[in-house]
């Protein structure tokens, strides 16, 4: 029997895999997305790591962790009396579970409504032929299918530590560390990236006694500096132990928990015990199973998929996008590149705008940010203006109860363009929007000063930041 025929075969249905099927499918074209990751029954569960063990469950537990702290160490200062706090940590994971569900069943309704074909199983090409590629799918059943464009999406995995292989009970990846039974009295991270500190505040807000080990000697490299110490500050505050320019070596695992040798930044050998040890440092990207051998797709020296500016890969139309090429693996840019690859099949100019791309850490308080940092400006030797605004001087954040932070402006010296706009406190990842806009419309930092801001909001600091880069603030 022929193999079933498709203008576009997707493998991988994460954000950039199930977001390119739908948009490929709203241009008319016949598409199929595969994807094999299963639910606790063994059923699709598309979404990928982001919807299964990353962005989606991350941010329930921390939502409601943040609860659970709320209750216990604010709510009084509110005049709201708690009497017997409790925490049913079986129920909190089971709601957790309920978010992931909801989304893998709402991609399996968006895939009907848009009439793409879902095949459940791994994916791997066969062969190039004359009209496309045949493409392998493994699933219950075993069948071939051809396409005329293939879209790789097929993600990342998290990265061990050599010598300390996951083993998802002691030794947990971002999966085990997203379902932990038990509060552990003592939780160790080895990494604060952004894993290290959303997991790291999840549970260190449940109640465990949290250490962090971070290789680099400064604190959150890549944010810009000012915004970085001043989160720095609110994690001390909250007792998430971060130890900095620290040397891991030997991991032991016993039916006890874990121990971590470790020299710190004075050179100094250390041991760290815990009862359960979470490793985030860093991800790489998956082709594992994908036989791109057989077609001979080309990787790059990190592994990833190697790609132009356009997502095209080594082969003629085989595209790839996500966390499986080069870029910042966040769920959004593997969305962008999924709608823009699908453009260009149906010979549009879908573009990514790799400068405005938006970061958020969903700590309390929230670290988010856009473009370049004041320390990227000075290295490139730009001149810039600076301006900054205090949560402590907005009316909303106080009336919140939450008033840590600040939000922070550059601007070019001359032209007065936005270069970067850097925020912590409360809401920074809805008030990050406003930022991106402006800089996809190369707005100054006077066209936000001089637009309409509702009060009182915590978007009014926003506006009161882009009025200091001309020291006219009006409330500070
Ligand atoms: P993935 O989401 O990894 O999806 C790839 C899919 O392809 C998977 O379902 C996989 O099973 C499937 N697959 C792989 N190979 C095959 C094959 N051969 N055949 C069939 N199927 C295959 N990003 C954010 O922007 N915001 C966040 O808040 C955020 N939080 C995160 C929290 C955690 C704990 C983690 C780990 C990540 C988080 N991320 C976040 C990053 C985000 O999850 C990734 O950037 C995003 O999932 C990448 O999307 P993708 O489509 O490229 O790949
Ligand atoms: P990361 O790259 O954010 O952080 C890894 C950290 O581990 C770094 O600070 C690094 O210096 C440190 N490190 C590396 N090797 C080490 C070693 N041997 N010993 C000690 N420290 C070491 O990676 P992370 O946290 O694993 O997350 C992976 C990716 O997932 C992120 O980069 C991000 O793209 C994505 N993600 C996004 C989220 C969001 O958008 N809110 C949330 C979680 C993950």
């Amino acid at each position: 029997m022929a193999n079933k025929q498709f203008d576009v075969i997707v493998i991988g249905g994460g954000p950039g895999g199930y977001i390119a099927a739908i948009r490929a499918a709203q241009l008319g074209f016949n598409v199929a997305c595969i994807d094999e990751w299963k639910n606790g029954k063994g059923g699709p569960a598309p979404g990928g790591t982001c919807t299964n063990v990353g962005c989606i469950p991350s941010k329930a537990l921390l939502q409601s962790s943040e609860h659970f702290d709320q209750a216990g160490h604010h709510f009084a200062e509110h005049g709201i009396k708690v009497e017997g706090l409790g925490l049913d940590l079986d129920k909190m994971l089971a709601r957790k579970d309920q978010v992931v569900k909801q989304n893998n069943d709402g991609i399996l309704y968006l895939f009907k409504k848009n009439k793409i074909t879902f095949f459940h199983g791994r994916g791997s090409f066969v062969k190039a032929g004359e009209a496309g590629y045949e493409i392998k799918v493994a699933g219950a059943a075993e069948e071939s299918i051809d396409g005329k464009h293939i879209i790789v999406a097929t993600g990342s995995n998290a990265r061990a530590l050599p010598g300390a292989p996951f083993d998802e009970e002691n030794i947990l990846s971002n999966d085990g560390a997203l379902r932990i039974g038990a509060v552990p009295k003592k939780l160790g991270l080895i990494g604060s990236g952004v894993i290290g500190l959303e997991m790291g505040s999840v549970w260190r807000r449940l109640g465990a006694e949290v250490t962090v080990l971070e290789a680099l000697p400064t604190f959150l490299g890549a944010v810009d500096e000012q915004i970085a110490k001043e989160a720095k500050k609110a994690f001390d505050k909250q007792k998430l132990k971060i130890e900095l320019g620290v040397k891991v070596g030997e991991i032991k695992s016993s039916k006890k928990g874990v121990s971590v040798a470790w020299t710190n930044a004075k050179g100094e050998a250390q041991t760290l015990e815990v009862d359960k040890l979470i490793v985030s440092i860093g991800r790489v990207p998956n082709t594992i199973g994908l036989n791109a051998e057989a077609v001979g797709l080309k990787l790059d020296e990190r592994g990833a998929i190697a790609v132009d500016d356009d997502c095209k890969t080594s082969l003629p139309n085989v595209w790839a996008i996500g966390d499986v090429v080069r870029g910042p693996m966040l769920a959004h840019k593997a969305e962008e590149e999924g709608v823009a690859v699908a453009e260009r099949i149906a010979g549009q100019h879908g573009h990514v705008n790799f400068n405005t791309v938006p970061w958020v850490i969903y700590t309390n308080p929230e670290i988010a940010w856009v473009g370049q940092t004041e320390q990227q400006l000075k290295a490139a030797g730009r001149a810039y203006k600076a301006g900054t605004f205090p949560f402590l001087a907005n009316g909303r954040a106080r009336a919140l109860g939450d008033t840590t932070g600040m939000v922070k402006f550059l601007a070019d010296a001359a032209t007065d363009e936005i270069l970067g706009v850097h925020i912590v406190g409360p809401q920074a990842s809805e008030l990050i929007s406003e930022a991106v806009v402006a800089m996809e419309f190369k707005a100054s930092a006077e066209d936000i000063a001089r637009i309409c801001h509702a009060h009182p909001s915590l978007s009014e600091a926003t506006k009161e930041a882009a009025l200091a880069v001309d020291k006219r603030t009006l409330n500070f």
